[in-house]
């Protein structure tokens, strides 16, 4: 396949042209489009209509797909889709999860092996709004003050799903039972240990692995002197827009993204009748660690 690759940003974005996801992927187009996603860690494929089954077979070339934990949003075709939407059914019941994805987060490092990418394929957007903001951790990193980097750089952090630990999220009321499902998370889920520098497992280079969503605490550290340093590092996470990439979506866009060096957060800014409908596929990846550099 002849295809183009773009840079659209420096915080670690490019865009794709010319490429078809329901073809199957031949070798050589496959090896560089991988090439591609560690120079770029998000990549924008444009212009596709997959449906869900060909979306899962185009992200199984990356690896195997994580189970959705969340069966009643997956999509009917296939198990692993997951749907986020704010779209409702004639009766009022959700189509999808309405609220993924609304604090700075990367996906799923409340869990021991995080998922290595996620693929987000827009089937409709929202007149207004439903941006995806991103934060390129390798960056935020590098630009961090040796003082802080040497506080942080060997330790571990705790991360863990219960909104309801952590008081620098809010619980969004337009889910129906989020408040009682993440309580019910609070036991019923093990707090996770993660570097809070973390060495990314095909490039080599380091990335700050935290984020205001899921980093509840610092391992080993009185909550006197760890939340103050986890304000800190938030702080400079957040302390240049350089860092920051956003995509604004058009309907057809397969964005796929690397979490081991990346935050990201969905804008919302839409509602309902208007209608924003993402599929989503997740694949595996391995226990974090850190190396030092
Ligand atoms: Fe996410």
């Amino acid at each position: 396949m002849t295809f183009a690759v773009k840079e659209i940003s420096p915080a670690g974005a490019a865009e794709i042209t010319g490429f078809d996801c329901r073809v199957p992927t031949g070798a050589a187009d496959l090896a560089r489009l991988k090439q591609a996603f560690l120079d770029w860690p998000i990549l924008c494929i444009r212009d596709q209509r997959l449906t869900p089954k060909q979306q899962a077979t185009f992200a199984r070339q990356w690896g195997a797909l994580e189970r959705q934990d969340r069966s009643t949003y997956c999509h009917p075709d296939d198990p692993d889709v997951l749907i986020l939407s704010n779209e409702r059914r004639a009766d009022g019941s959700q189509v999808g999860i309405v609220d993924a994805g609304d604090f700075w987060h990367s996906d799923s490092s409340h869990i021991g092996e995080p998922c290595r990418m996620t693929m987000l394929y827009s089937v409709k957007n929202p007149d207004k709004g439903g941006d995806t903001h991103f934060i390129n951790m390798y960056q935020v990193l590098d630009a961090l003050p040796d003082a802080l980097k040497q506080r942080v750089a060997g330790r571990n952090a705790i991360h863990h799903v219960a909104k309801t630990l952590n008081p620098r999220v809010t619980i969004s009321a337009e889910r129906e039972g989020a408040a009682d499902y993440y309580k019910s998370r609070e036991k019923a889920t093990k707090p996770v240990s993660q570097p809070i520098v973390r060495t990314h497992p095909e490039t080599g280079r380091q990335a700050l692995y935290i984020s205001p969503r899921f980093t509840i605490a610092i391992e080993d550290m009185d909550d006197r002197e760890a939340q103050p340093l986890l304000d800190d590092l938030f702080r400079h996470m957040f302390s240049n827009p350089a860092w920051q990439y956003t995509h604004k979506w058009r309907d057809g866009d397969l964005v796929f993204w690397d979490n081991a060096c990346l935050n990201h957060m969905a804008g919302g800014g839409y509602e309902y009748p208007d209608t924003r409908r993402m599929h989503r596929t997740t694949i595996v990846g391995d226990r974090p660690f850190y190396r030092a550099a």
